[in-house]
Order: C-alpha cells, then sequence, then structure tokens
C-alpha cells in the first residue's frame, strides 16, 4: 500500500473496462477517489463505481470524448467539485484502427491521433493548469505502448500516436520539472483486454502474440495498474521523463533469445 496516496484524487480516462478499469480500481484500493471516464458504455461505467464502492472506496463516472476539450474540461470540474481536489490524471483512453497505410483514409489516420495523442494533450493540459495555478504537487500519467518503440504495420496511426506520446511525455516532464509536476509514461505489451479481444480468441494468433514474448504469457491489466500505483505515489518521487514497459519483455528483442545474431 502507498500510504501517501490516502485522500488524493485522480482522473482516469477511458476507465470503465480494461487497463483503464484497473487503474482506478487499483488506485481507489490505494484509498484515492477516482473519476472513472467513460466514453459511450454508462453501464459498465457504473459497474466500476460500484464495485469501488463495494470495496470502501469513492468513485464517480463521468461520460466525455478525450478528444473534445469541452468534455475534457468536465472530467476536470466533475473531480474539484466532486472531490475538491486534483492530484493525478491518467491519461489511459485510446484506440486502435487496422488499415494498410495505402489503404488508410484520412479520417482513419485522424480518429487515432484524436483520441491517443491529442486526447493525451488536452488531459494533460487541463490537470497541468490546474497543478500550475494551486502551485501544487501534480503527476500525469500517460498509457502508451510497446509500439512506442516497434513500428507496427498496418497500425501506422496508433505507432505514430504512440510515438507521439513517448516524446510528448519527455517534453513536458522536462517543461514542468523546476514546478512540482512529474509526468511519465506506461508501455504496455500484449495484455488482455477488449481491445485486442478477437486477436486472443483466435488460437492462431494468440500462438503468434505469444512468440513475441520472452515471459511466454499475455499480461494482465493488473499488472499494468501496479506500475501506475508506483509512479502515483511518492516511492517514485524522483522518476520523471520516463516510460516503464510492462511488457513481459517483448521490446527485449525476442529473435536473439538463443544468442543468435
Ligand atoms: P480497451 O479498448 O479495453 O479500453 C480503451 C478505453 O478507452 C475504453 O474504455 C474506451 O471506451 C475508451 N475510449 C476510446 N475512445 C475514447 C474517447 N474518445 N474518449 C474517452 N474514452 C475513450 O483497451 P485497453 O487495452 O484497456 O487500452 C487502454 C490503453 O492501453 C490504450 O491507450 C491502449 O492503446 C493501451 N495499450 C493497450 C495494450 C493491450 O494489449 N491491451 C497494449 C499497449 C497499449
Amino acid at each position: 500500500m502507498y500510504q501517501d496516496l490516502q485522500g488524493k484524487v485522480a482522473v482516469i480516462t477511458g476507465s470503465s473496462r480494461g487497463i483503464g478499469r484497473s487503474i482506478a480500481e487499483r488506485l481507489a484500493k490505494e484509498g484515492m477517489q477516482v473519476v472513472v471516464n467513460y466514453h459511450s458504455n454508462s453501464e459498465e461505467a457504473q459497474e466500476v463505481i460500484n464495485y469501488i464502492q463495494d470495496q470502501g472506496g469513492q468513485a464517480i463516472a463521468q461520460q466525455g470524448d478525450v478528444s473534445l476539450e469541452d468534455d475534457v474540461q468536465s472530467l476536470l470540474r466533475t473531480a474539484l467539485h466532486e472531490f475538491g481536489r486534483l492530484d493525478l490524471w491518467v491519461n489511459n483512453a485510446g484506440v486502435e484502427n487496422y488499415q494498410p497505410t495505402e489503404r488508410m483514409s484520412l479520417n482513419e489516420w485522424q480518429k487515432v491521433i484524436d483520441i491517443n495523442l491529442n486526447g493525451l494533450f488536452l488531459g494533460s493540459m487541463a490537470a497541468i493548469r490546474h497543478f500550475l495555478k494551486n502551485n501544487q504537487y501534480g503527476n500525469v500519467i500517460n498509457i502508451s505502448s510497446v509500439h512506442e518503440r516497434i513500428p507496427w504495420p498496418g497500425f501506422t496511426n496508433y505507432a505514430v500516436s504512440k510515438s507521439g506520446a513517448k516524446m510528448f511525455t519527455k517534453t513536458i516532464a522536462l517543461e514542468y520539472s523546476k514546478r512540482k509536476i512529474r509526468v511519465n509514461a506506461i508501455a504496455p505489451g500484449a495484455i488482455d483486454t477488449p481491445i485486442n479481444a478477437e486477436k486472443l480468441a483466435d488460437a492462431t494468433s494468440q500462438q503468434e502474440t505469444i512468440d513475441l514474448i520472452p515471459m511466454a504469457r499475455i499480461g494482465k491489466t493488473q499488472e499494468v495498474a501496479a506500475a501506475a500505483a508506483w509512479l502515483a505515489s511518492q516511492e517514485s518521487s524522483y522518476v520523471t521523463g520516463e516510460t516503464i514497459f510492462v511488457d513481459g519483455g517483448m521490446t527485449l528483442y525476442p529473435s536473439f533469445a538463443e544468442g543468435k545474431g
């Protein structure tokens, strides 16, 4: 448990399911009051709220599209109105959209950039402006991907959004490091969530994915949430501008594992 998180407040975008849900649940377990942002499925969000409240935690659901500035501002307002403060903003919402680059329309490109990259800009800026205004400690965590490092044909828009997330994280970490604000990223590998449920449901493609992972298994959302809790806490007080890879070794060039090359 991270005692310093007791009574602090977090906004987690896209947290009605998947990795975001586990982050919301873990931070609430640590004693944080959490705003659970959802895009369209209010029932899913309510399930998360019920679960957290059943465990004795405090949480509220708030609809919002992270690519729209007004919606992002409303997430901040909800945190301040319901819980009276903001300490942490987790930019988790993200989408993938397979399309070979030569067939990708500008809309298909733009949609992924709008959510994964512009959403991250809007969320970070809402939080950072608030931290600066209050001259307070502040913390931002961006959920990136191993594809901030690994090229991914058919997902150019996604890989570009995540490599953008990496440099955005580093740049604003540097920009605000003297102002008591830390900014870090988490790069998950293959984690079992709805985003890749179809791929993982097929035995052959699941095995193809596992073959890319030195630890030879798909990751759990709770394993990503554990990294988020550490970055949220003062235990990581001297860490900023970093990406933590939670990927079972996927970025370790697994094809070199037997001393080849
Ligand atoms: P998911 O599809 O279960 O969750 C994504 C969440 O984002 C959903 O709740 C969805 O409603 C929300 N969302 C989508 N568009 C939104 C918008 N415009 N505004 C607000 N919310 C929106 O997927 P998962 O896996 O939990 O993804 C979470 C993050 O982790 C994403 O940024 C994804 O790119 C990243 N990631 C996931 C990996 C995986 O293997 N599952 C691997 C690497 C990164």
